[in-house]
């Protein structure tokens, strides 16, 4: 099962545009969320945050492979335009 998760994971997100800025925008939500939620520890919470970043990271790099000339790059990404 674990192994169908990425893939499963990004046709999810296909349909919807994981841009750079909303990753960040993603992650700050789940962390005010995290926050308001005093029966997870804080280590948990911390290991959970570091899943979610890699994670959203990993949809936002597939998003770009989607159509890499319709959109900025993500500002970390600007010298390694795939050839076509
Ligand atoms: C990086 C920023 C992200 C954005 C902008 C985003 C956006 C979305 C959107 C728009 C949907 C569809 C909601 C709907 O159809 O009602 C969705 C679904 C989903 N997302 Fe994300 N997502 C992000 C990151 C993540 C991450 C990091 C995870 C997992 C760690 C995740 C897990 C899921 C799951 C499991 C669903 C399906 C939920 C369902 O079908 O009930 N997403 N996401």
């Amino acid at each position: 099962m674990a192994s169908l998760g990425h893939p499963a994971l990004i046709a999810r997100h296909r349909p919807f545009p994981v841009t750079h800025r909303a990753a960040e925008r993603w992650l700050h939500h789940m962390q005010q969320a995290l926050e308001s939620t005093p029966d997870i520890d804080a280590d948990s919470k911390i290991r959970m945050m570091n899943f979610f970043r890699h994670t959203a990271f990993f949809l936002v790099a597939g998003d770009e492979l989607k159509s890499p000339n319709q959109q900025p790059l993500c500002k970390h990404g600007t010298s390694n335009q795939l050839p076509m």
